[in-house]
Order: structure tokens, then sequence, then C-alpha cells
């Protein structure tokens, strides 16, 4: 049905075959008149003047029947010469449209499945010359590009409809209960009515960080900022929370004292909160994270690492990506996202820094490392 429609494009009135035919007609047309015109009017005094040179008089019937024959052969071999030109361009008309057919055909069909959502549609080898290997390579392109597009847009309303679904439903049922009388206003309600409702509204400020930093709108408010004074307040703002949970934090600035960075304290202090956050979940009490700055070159390197569950090799790739959780308990138990490092890393590549993690493998704690350029 598709190769019917586009031979009809390529044979039918403008398609390619019909252009290509006209294109050869108007230079074969060209060739003919303007041999034509030369033979007309060039041809005959020469011819009369050679002839009179080789001794024949100005009115003999042999001097017009001589002429006459000149007159005759070359309109004869311009008009066999034309019909011979007409049928080669007809041939070679045939030719190419034809070869050109089957990549056409292919690369069409191919945008047709493209266009119906089928985005897993490639075009083979087209065997049709370069250009038409590199259209092929182009679309393939094209269409992987649509493709991931795609699944990220499919993954994502999951994720985020599963994400929604715990706190809802656990409203839902609060809700119904105090409707019905089942359950009372107390402070056990209040606390988890309050949690899950904060949860949502994390949820939300979250991906409006996300989409935002997908988008490169990440505002930054940039100044020159004493890395020293970055990492005190980050630690501060946990410490409470590390000394209940019995996990020691330790804090070394001393490698980087007078360095500054260009940055947004508020968006660098969110990324290493969610680091402190991440290291103390994953470490169990008893255990230590060590928060500290080292000066490299023109940078500044950031350290989070702890003493905790660490990651496997398996683990380690997926960590920054949107709604990733890793599948131990802790991970189940608490209300995070997944959306902690996605927007941690945003930020840092923001700052025109890097964010990237290491383990030595599970039980063996995890480091993660910001850099940032210096100011
Ligand atoms: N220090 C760490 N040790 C072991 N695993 C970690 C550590 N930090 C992060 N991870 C793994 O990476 C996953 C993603 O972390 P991320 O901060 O993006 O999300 P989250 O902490 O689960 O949720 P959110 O930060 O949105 O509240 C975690 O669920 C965990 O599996
Ligand atoms: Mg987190």
């Amino acid at each position: 049905m598709s190769g019917v429609r586009t031979s009809r494009s390529l044979g039918g009135r403008g398609g390619l075959a019909s252009r290509l035919l006209l294109a050869q007609v108007l230079v074969l047309g060209a060739s003919v008149v303007t041999a034509g015109a030369v033979a007309a009017l060039f041809g005959p005094p020469l011819f009369h003047e050679h002839l009179l040179e080789a001794g024949q008089a100005p009115d003999s019937p042999q001097l017009a029947h001589i002429e006459q024959a000149y007159r005759d052969a070359s309109l004869v071999s311009l008009a066999v010469a034309l019909v011979i030109a007409l049928a080669c361009a007809a041939a070679v008309t045939w030719y190419v449209t034809r070869r050109m057919q089957a990549p056409l055909d292919a690369l069409a069909n191919a945008a047709r499945e493209v266009s119906r959502g089928h985005f897993g549609a490639r075009v083979g080898p087209l065997g049709a010359g370069t250009e038409f290997d590199e259209l092929g390579h182009a679309f393939n392109l094209m269409a992987r590009q649509l493709e991931q597009t795609e699944d990220t847009r499919r993954r994502l309303l999951s994720d985020l409809a599963h994400e929604l679904r715990t706190p809802i439903a656990t409203l839902t049922v609060y809700c119904e209960g105090l409707r019905d009388g089942v359950t009372t206003w107390n402070a056990d309600t209040e606390r988890v009515m309050t949690e899950q409702t904060e949860r949502l509204a994390r949820l939300a400020a979250d991906l409006d960080d996300v989409s935002r930093a997908e988008e490169g709108r990440l505002a930054l408010d940039l100044s020159p900022t004493p890395v020293p004074e970055l990492i005190w307040s980050a630690a501060e703002a946990r410490r409470e929370a590390f000394a209940r949970q019995g996990v020691e934090l330790h804090v070394r600035p001393d490698a980087a004292p007078d360095v500054h960075v260009e940055a947004d304290p508020r968006r660098i202090g969110q990324v290493l909160d969610n680091l402190l956050a991440n290291a103390l979940r994953h470490t169990p009490r008893g255990g230590a994270v060590q928060l500290s700055a080292r000066a490299v070159h023109d940078a500044v390197e950031i350290v989070v690492a702890d003493t905790g569950d660490g990651m496997s090799a398996d683990q380690l790739p997926h960590v920054f990506e949107r709604f990733y959780r890793g599948d131990t308990a802790r991970d189940r138990d608490r209300g995070g996202s997944g959306l902690g490092l996605t927007i941690s890393r945003a930020i840092a590549d923001a700052h025109r820094g890097s964010l990237v993690a290491s383990s030595a493998g599970p039980g063996e704690g995890s480091t993660f490392t910001l850099t940032l350029p210096c100011a």
C-alpha cells in the first residue's frame, strides 16, 4: 500500500521521474536547437564557398543539388540524434527512479511508523549511495532520540503515579475514619496527616526542581562563598539528627581553609543536606560520616563519606536517576522519593561542577564527591 503511494509520487505528475525526464528533455531541446541553428546559419555559406573554390559555377544545377543534399543530411542526422537521445533519457530516468524507489519506500514506511507512535522503527542499509546512507543514519538517530524521550516520559508518569499513591491512600483512610467516627483527632492522627501532606508538598517542590533543572531554568544566586562556611552550616543543620541516631559526624574543611567558590549557598546547602541525610539513613548506629573539603587545582572537592551500607556495582550507575531508590529495607521504609540525588547532580552541573558516587561494595560505605570550580 505504502509502496504504491511512493511509486505514484515518483512516477506521477510532479513526481521525481517526470521532473527528471523533463529536465533531460529541456537539455536535449536546447542542444538540438543550438546545433540546428549553427548548421543552418554557418553551414550553407561555408559549403557554398568551398564548392566555388573547387571550381563549381555559381549557377550550375550540381551546386544547387549538393547544397540541397547538405540540408537534407543535416536535418536527418539531427532528427535521428534527437530520437536516440530521447530514448536514452527515458532509459536513464527509468533506471535512476527504479534505484531510488526501494530506499525512498523504506524511509517513507519507517517515517509513517514513527508518526503512528511506533518509535522502534528503523531503516536498514539503503544501498543507494552515501547521501541515502547518511539520510538513513540521521533518520535512525532521530527515531532513537524520540524513543528515549517517550520512554522517559512514560517512566516519569508511572513513577509519579506510584509516588502519589501512598500519601493519598493514607490521607483518604484517615479522612474516612474521622468522618465515620472510627478515628479520633489526636496527636497521632495529626502527626500522620502532617507527615503525608508534607510528603506531597515536598514531592511537588522536588518535581518542580527536577523540571527546572532539566530545562536549564534552575535560577542560581551566585556569590563568592567560603567553603568552610558551606560545610559548617550543612553540618550544623544535621548535627542533632546524627546525635539522635548515634552516628558520628566528623567535619574537616581544613584542606580548603581560605578557598572561595562561586556558588549559590542555598542550593549547595540543599545538595550537602541531601548527601548528609542519605549518609545518615544508610549508616547504622555506631558508624561514622565524614564531611570534608580539599582544594584541587582550580576547584574544590567536598566529600561526604560514610561507613554504612555501601552500594553494589549494579546500583551505582542508577543512583542519580529520577525516582531511583535502592531496594534495601531502609529505602523501602522511609518516605524519600528518590529525587534527591537527581536534583543534587543538576545543581552541581548548573554550577559547572560535578557530583559523583563511589563505593567499594555492599557494607563497605559510600563516598559522594561534589566538585565546584573556585571563585
Ligand atoms: N550514602 C548512601 N549509601 C547507600 N546508598 C545510598 C546513599 N545515598 C544514596 N543511596 C542510594 O541512592 C538512592 C537515591 O538517593 P536519593 O537521595 O536520590 O533519593 P532518596 O534519598 O531515596 O529520596 P529523597 O532524597 O528524594 O528523599 C537511595 O534510595 C539509596 O538507594
Ligand atoms: Mg536523598
